[in-house]
This record gives C-alpha cells, structure tokens and sequence, in this order.
C-alpha cells in the first residue's frame, strides 16, 4: 500500500521545513496584518517581501517558523520562501540587537576609513561580523554600499544615515546605544528599534510623532549631479554637516534657488550627536561638482 504525499506530510514534492507554530494569538494577528499586506497586490506571491519584513518585525529574525507562515498565506513552498529570504541581506537569519549597526566597507567607504571603523568597533565591542553584544542591544555587521558615497564613510543603524563617521565617532555612537542614551541619525528619522524598523518596512504606518516629516530626500551634496544635468552652476564646495550645517558655496555667482523639491528638509539640518566627528580625516570640506 502507497501513501499520498499529503499523508508523508510532502507538498508539491518539499518537504515541510520543520518550524515550531506561532503561538495561536500571535498566528491570529499575523494572519490579519498579512490579510492588509496582501490585500495591497494584484498577485499574492508578490507580498512576499513585505510579509518577510512582518515576521522579522515579530522576531526580530526571519525564522523557519516565520517563512513556513509565508508559505502558508501566499501559497508557496518553503523552498520558494528560503530562496529569496536567504537573497537578500535585509533578511536576518540569526537573533539580532535592537540596533544593527552596519559598517560600509565598500570601494570608496572602505578607503575613506570603513575598514578602519570596521576594526575599531569589532575589537571595542568583542564581536565579529553578523554577531551582536551580550547584551543584546547592537549587532555589528558589513554592508555594502547604500548609495551615501558623498558621505562616506557611512554607517547605519537600523538603515538610517550617520555620515562621515570615524573609528572615534562609530565608537562613540555604539556606547551611547547600549547606554540608552539619545542618538539622532546625521539626516534621516529618528531611530527606532530594529523590530520597529521592520514593521515599518512591511508597509505599515511609522506611527513616531513627527518622523514622516523627519524623513524627506537627498542632502545637498547628493543634489549636485542634478542641479549640473539641470544646468545650474555647480557649488565650488559642498560643505558637510559637521562643519556647521550643510551649505554650498557658490563659485561664481549666487546659487540659484533650489526648486520646493530640493528644499532642505528638517533632517538635512545639522545636528550635534555622536555622528558630527570635527577630527574627519576627508577634511573640512569636500570637493564637488569638479
Ligand atoms: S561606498 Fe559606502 S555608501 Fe557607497
């Protein structure tokens, strides 16, 4: 006598990635956040991405038991889930800290001193790529380039900016987060905790007061390619957000007015917290626009 692949507990010729279940009042509210998320998609398999941030958000991890529920509600095998949740480096797929603290150690970064702030913050908090403190509050990790070269070198909490960083700056920034005490990204929202930041990327409301107004466009360094296509008369200097604030000096003449969609937004202001590093070794300002 044969068995069903059913009754071997086989779908579609996988086998069924082993998970503990959610617990039912969990499940049941996962269920309804994933309804609202589907719901936004012509095709279901296309909320995949959104729903992998949902489970993450409930972990803090994408967990087998996390990428079975993904399997259930959109209808795909675990294989399909695993494939694209082991793709991307959004997706972790250990425990993580409440701040991911991701050091850009591409090209430009790397020579402008990533690798440098790499080093530093592995040996000041005794922990290697991926790997998070015992105290679970920072998980250190490379990244590659998140299109901030103008600000290099850069590194990320919980994917927002703090630009032009140094190994003392990066350092200062890791202690103040496991201390508790207030870090504001250089441009960008406010931080909030990794499992927020999650929920977020799933599609759901930033319910912090203010941090939609927060949030807002490109710095005015990253502005300079488009104002030269447009062309404007480039800025002799772009000067960074350490050096007082960021503002362009004109070489010739008076900067035009930036159109509404390239005014400065609250985040582009400077702020005074662990990110601004007087002692940068790229210098009181950077070349741009030549
Ligand atoms: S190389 Fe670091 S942001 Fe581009």
């Amino acid at each position: 006598m044969t068995t069903s692949s059913s009754e071997r507990g086989v779908s579609l010729g996988m086998p069924e990635l082993p998970a503990p279940a959610y617990p039912d009042d969990v499940r049941a509210r996962l269920e309804a956040d994933a309804r609202e998320i589907v719901s936004r998609y012509p095709d279901s398999r296309s909320a995949l991405l959104p729903l992998l941030h949902l489970v993450q958000s409930e972990e803090g991890h994408v967990t087998r038991t996390g990428m079975r529920f993904c399997a259930d509600v959109l209808g795909l095998t675990t294989a399909e889930v695993t494939a694209v949740a082991t793709f991307y480096t959004m997706y972790r797929r250990r425990p993580s800290g409440d701040y991911q603290v991701g050091v850009c150690t591409n090209t430009l970064c790397a020579v402008m001193g990533g690798d440098a702030i790499f080093e530093e913050l592995q040996e000041h908090l005794g922990v290697g790529n991926g790997e998070t403190t015992g105290d679970g509050k920072v998980t250190l990790e490379h990244i590659e380039c998140n299109a901030a070269c103008d600000y290099a070198p850069v590194v990320m909490v919980n994917w927002e900016f703090f630009d032009n960083q140094t190994p003392d700056s990066a350092r200062r920034l890791v202690d103040d987060l496991r201390a508790g005490r207030p870090v504001a990204p250089t441009r960008g929202a406010r931080l909030c905790t990794f499992k927020e930041t999650a929920r977020i990327l799933a599609g759901f409301p930033d319910e912090r007061p203010g941090a939609v107004e927060e949030s807002g466009s490109a710095g005015p360094a990253s502005l300079v390619g488009l104002r030269l296509a447009k062309g404007e008369t480039a800025a002799a200097r772009v000067v960074h957000p350490r050096d007082g604030g960021p503002h362009e000096e004109p070489r010739d003449r008076k900067a035009p007015e930036p159109s509404p969609a390239e005014q400065p937004v609250s985040h582009d202001a400077s702020r005074e917290t662990s990110a601004s590093d007087p002692s940068h070794p790229a210098g009181p300002a950077a070349e741009e626009g030549e």
